[in-house]
């Protein structure tokens, strides 16, 4: 990294505003001051892009028109409303951060980086967001796009989020943030990554900065950011089990919190280091109540964010006399028959156990 780039700060706040003088968006958002709604939509944005917020941002706001509404809203309501922009942690946060300003700061957002901070679902970018945008405030941002224009303007040719690299970047976007229309400046460096310094093809002809930017002198711009090595994902291993009755098969509803709630799945269990399938699903039988003849289907492979599943699919048929008591009737263990298993709602790692119904061999 060039820790003495050949230019002043200064020069690229009064680049980046001149340029928002002139192609700035125009984004519900930016019609107003007020904190709540600009926290609304930088939470809606940490994760999700501005043509997709616009519509939620809308209907939350005609739904909770301040704090206030929000914190009396129950949390399903939210994530309701909230369904279809994904990362749900997203709403839950929304409420409990409503809920902590209505009950501790009588309604009031803080206007100060640690007391935002303390917020759910407020990190430092968008506390720097918050600051910036609602109280004018000069704080640094270093959100996706924000991290992508100063890694170009500096050349940072190594891994993006290497330590030393987060260190640097914070520091780079602290001493870049000026004193005068922090409000401005924080929206113009977001939209100059969002519309000009993009991923893939930054349009480095019409950018502000092109003067400026070291990895446009380098011939790099398309390069920068490196893809960050990827982490070993880890292997989880798992049995299930088709287990017949009648030319019915059991299938449960998982639990409404946690991963994959409230989807549905065949009798499994996840295998301890080293254990053979065979033991695993022999405990399982034992935890049923059923006698151990089985089959084995054969296995599929499904890929999660941050691990790589492989499920080892065994098939039992039994006599209804047979069927153990550990079984309960009802919700959220249910027997159904192939065609109704077509239209549940398994997980995905499990309707590629249920195609194996359709072709067992
Ligand atoms: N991404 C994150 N915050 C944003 C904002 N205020 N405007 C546009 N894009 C954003």
């Amino acid at each position: 990294m060039n820790d003495n780039p050949p230019f002043a700060g200064e020069e690229v706040a009064a680049r980046l505003l001149a340029w928002y003088g002139r192609c700035g968006r125009d984004l519900p958002w930016r019609r107003t001051r007020e904190p709540y709604r600009i926290w609304l939509s930088e939470i809606m944005l940490q994760q999700t892009g501005v043509s997709t917020v616009i519509p939620y941002y809308e209907r939350f706001l005609q739904r909770f028109a301040d704090v206030q509404a929000l914190a009396a809203a129950s949390v399903d309501e939210v994530i309701e409303l909230w369904a279809g922009l994904g990362y749900y942690s997203r709403a839950r946060n929304l409420h409990a951060a409503a809920c902590q300003v209505v009950a501790e700061l009588g309604g009031r957002f803080p206007a100060d980086l640690q007391d935002l901070m303390a917020l759910p679902g407020i990190g430092r970018s968008t506390a720097g967001a918050i600051l910036s945008i609602a109280f004018d405030k000069k704080a640094p941002i270093l959100d996706g796009n924000v991290r992508r224009v100063l890694i170009r303007l500096y050349a940072v040719d190594e891994p993006p989020r290497a330590a030393a690299v987060e260190k640097l970047l914070w520091q780079r976007a602290e001493a870049l943030t000026p004193a005068e229309r922090p409000h401005d400046y924080a929206q113009a460096i977001m939209d100059l990554g969002a519309t000009v310094c993009t991923p893939r093809n930054p349009d480095c002809s019409t950018c502000p900065l092109a003067a400026l930017c070291q990895a446009n002198r380098l011939g790099l711009a398309e390069e920068l950011p490196r893809r960050q090595p990827r982490k070993p994902v880890p292997l989880v291993r798992q049995v299930a089990l088709l287990l017949e009755r009648d030319g019915e098969f059991l299938v449960s509803k998982r639990p409404l919190q946690g991963m994959l709630a409230g989807l549905w799945e065949f009798p499994c269990r996840q295998l301890t280091e080293g254990q053979a399938a065979e033991t695993a699903i022999d405990e399982l039988l034992v935890e049923l109540g059923l006698p151990g003849r089985l089959r084995e289907l054969g296995r599929v492979r499904h890929a999660y964010s941050h691990f790589r599943l492989e499920v080892a699919v065994f098939q039992v048929v039994v006599d209804d006399g047979l069927v153990g008591g550990q079984i309960a009737e009802g919700e959220p263990s249910v027997w159904l028959p192939p065609a109704e298993l077509a239209g549940l709602a398994l997980h995905g790692a499990h309707k590629k156990v249920r195609a194996l119904l359709a072709s067992p061999d």
